[in-house]
């Protein structure tokens, strides 16, 4: 099985624990694009859902699916993403598609957060995939700056809009020993509007495609 049928295989397992009426987070990336497309082939009653990007607001649309603000929602049920790296402890990073910040906020406001992965996102430490660190534009060169001193090595993704205007740093060989800490001290620096570690509210649930199946780590 390629990864790309371990994506779709653990996107379809997700659908089991959608329920009528949930208010459903949705995530970003090519893996969530599977659990959309499983999402339009049933009839769920109700659902409202709230989507972490324009992206998967364009993907969602084009089924005849409708979103809805967050702030219109309150908390949600159930938010359902993916993640470029994850561990058995349930910490991700994420914002590989630059859709952190969005993402974010809706793992915050959520119930319960299940993370779909195939298994090559599965790693024993955190920073092996560049750090995606979303900054207001006139802060980047101080935040890199910054992230150097943490002993990563900040690289510009040029050329690229978040859907909040911003700007992507993607830093490489950062040691993430302890995710949490790292976070913490991330989001301290001035012009970070969301560091892509996801440890002080990681994934209540991994689902992880493999070749044997879907396997769960919680
Ligand atoms: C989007 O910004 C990311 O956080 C995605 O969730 C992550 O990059 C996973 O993407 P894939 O499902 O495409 O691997």
């Amino acid at each position: 099985m390629d990864q790309s049928e371990r994506k779709r295989l653990v996107a379809r397992e997700a659908l089991a624990h959608v329920e009528d009426g949930m208010a459903l987070g949705v995530g970003t990336g090519s893996t969530v694009d599977f659990f959309i497309d499983a999402l339009g082939e049933h009839p769920y009653r109700k659902l409202c859902l709230v989507s972490s990007s324009e992206r998967s607001t364009a993907r969602l649309g084009g089924l005849g699916l409708d979103v809805t603000e967050l702030s219109a929602v309150g908390d949600v049920d159930l938010y359902i993403d993916g993640a470029d790296e994850a561990t058995q402890h349930l910490h991700l990073i994420k914002g590989g598609g630059g859709a952190l910040t969005r993402e974010k906020i809706v793992a915050g406001a959520a119930r319960r957060f299940i993370c779909i992965v195939d298994d090559s996102k599965l790693v024993g430490r955190l920073g092996k995939f560049p750090l995606p660190v979303e900054v207001i534009p006139m802060a980047r060169s101080f935040v890199a700056r910054q992230l150097v001193k943490l002993g990563g090595q900040p690289v510009w993704r040029r050329d690229f809009v978040t859907d909040n205007g911003n700007q992507i740093i993607d830093v490489r060989n950062l040691e993430i020993a302890r995710p949490v800490e790292m976070e913490t001290r991330i989001n301290q620096i001035p012009g970070v509007v969301t560091v892509g570690l996801f440890a002080h509210r990681g994934a209540d649930m991994l689902l992880v495609g493999t070749d044997r199946g879907v396997e769960a780590v919680t």
